[in-house]
């Protein structure tokens, strides 16, 4: 069950008392509480009234003690809203001898209509078998190194080595392999369908299997009895040997003709120097505008160091899909209605915020934080809060929020993207 879920039905059971009586900023001992009381009397319920819950009867204490913010959440929480994150740590995963991979897709995280997630790992040697599909496949290597190929329609072979940090993207229909070199490799793939599934991807065995053998022998211009050897069984992912050195394999497959442009398919993301850099975490952009192959997925590498904020936006142009490399933080998903929720994030989870709520994402740890933003478009768009009320007239965000003309002159003019620590 999705432990987003549980955390919810702990929290709610924990108020249920509570409910029905609202905070009042009257009588209010500090400041501190005044804001806490202040914040929530509008729109939907609120959950809770900033009162810290007891349990007399703990269940999970451990998954309760990462999820601070479902247990005990912000009193500006309100309403229902979605799950809108499911940890890898808890998906099925299929084990090989050549590696292992596990999914999140539409049937974990049911708001995850556009995207879809893959973490995979492969042994040295270890190849992901040959195969395609019908969404387009974009790649982070999270570790070690691995070689890729892929044929494109034109005939070009491509071959490439990646590593950490690297990105790799095959855009659906065109097929390609993956193969873990030296040390072994794991990596994180996206899919632009929600649905999706690895496991029932175009595998080059499967299909030969399910094909009239002399069809087969025919297409390939070879006697019958040559494929006798083909394993009965689809082979998914396998153990192999590493192979040679880049260069030879590259000329083998080339065969004389002309490859395909040698980053074709892939991109040194972790090499690009930051768009924005503050001492509160850093961000790295690539969509199609830089990465040509990458034409329906784009992505954000976002660090942020101890206390660092990813500034409150929302993207108008597509869902977003995160998946969280490193540290924990929390994120609160504004949904309108008066309805909002605040989730914990950890390294190994997805996250998940559909086209135009916002959002903000904040490290609540003591070491850095890093995470990757992903959209179904061709290209990376957002919205800031502060830019947004800062170009405007100051007499009507003033008539809004009633701020003052000198608070309204200091907001930030320019997207932070990550608010300076
Ligand atoms: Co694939
Ligand atoms: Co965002």
């Amino acid at each position: 069950m999705n432990p987003d879920i549980i955390a919810a039905q702990m929290t709610r059971r924990s108020v249920v008392a509570g409910l029905g009586t609202m905070a009042l900023a009257a009588g209010a001992a500090s400041l501190a509480e005044a804001q806490l009381a202040a914040s929530p009397p509008s729109g939907s319920h609120p959950m809770n009234e900033g009162v810290k819950p007891t349990d007399p009867f703990p269940q999970n204490p451990e998954l309760t003690s990462q999820n601070p913010n479902a247990w005990s959440p912000p009193p500006t929480d309100a309403g229902d809203v979605n799950a809108f994150r499911y940890p890898f740590a808890v998906a099925h995963n299929r084990v090989t001898r050549g590696g292992w991979g596990r999914q999140v897709t539409i049937r974990d995280l049911p708001i995850s209509k556009d995207l879809a997630g893959v973490n995979m790992r492969l042994e040295a040697g270890g190849i992901r078998e040959l195969h395609w599909h019908v969404p387009a496949e974009w790649g982070f290597m999270i570790q070690g190194d691995a070689r890729v190929t892929a044929v494109d329609t034109e005939g070009r072979s491509f071959v490439d080595d990646v590593g950490k940090g690297d990105i790799f993207n095959f855009p659906g229909g065109i097929p390609h392999s993956i193969q873990g070199l030296e040390g072994g490799c794991e990596f994180l793939l996206v899919f632009d369908d929600g649905n999706f599934s690895e496991f029932d991807t175009f595998l080059i065995t499967d299909w030969i299997n399910h094909t009239p053998r002399d069809v087969v022998a025919r297409s390939l211009n070879l006697p019958g009895q040559t494929l006798d050897n083909v394993p009965k069984k689809d082979l998914w992912i396998f153990a192999s040997s590493v192979p040679g050195p880049l260069e030879e394999d590259r000329r083998a497959a080339a065969g004389g003709a002309g490859g395909a442009p040698a980053n074709a398919y892939s991109f040194r993301m972790s090499r690009q120097s930051p768009d924005k850099r503050t001492k509160g975490g850093e961000v790295r952009i690539v969509d199609s505008t830089r990465f040509k192959a990458s034409a329906t997925i784009a992505s954000a590498l976002v660090t942020l160091e101890p206390g660092g904020l990813r500034e409150l936006h929302w993207h108008p142009n597509a869902d977003e899909w995160q998946y969280f490399v490193a540290g924990t933080g929390r994120q609160t998903v504004f949904t309108g209605g008066g309805k909002a929720r605040t989730i914990d994030f950890r390294a190994g989870d997805v996250g998940y915020v559909q086209k135009s709520l916002p959002h903000y994402i904040e490290n609540t740890g003591n070491t850095q934080m890093m995470f990757l933003e992903m959209f179904k478009a061709p290209r990376y768009t957002d919205i800031s809060m502060a830019q947004w009320l800062s170009r405007l007239p100051p007499g009507l965000v003033d008539a809004h929020l009633k701020l003052g003309a000198r608070a309204i002159a200091q907001i930030p003019r320019e997207k932070m993207v990550i608010v300076p620590v």
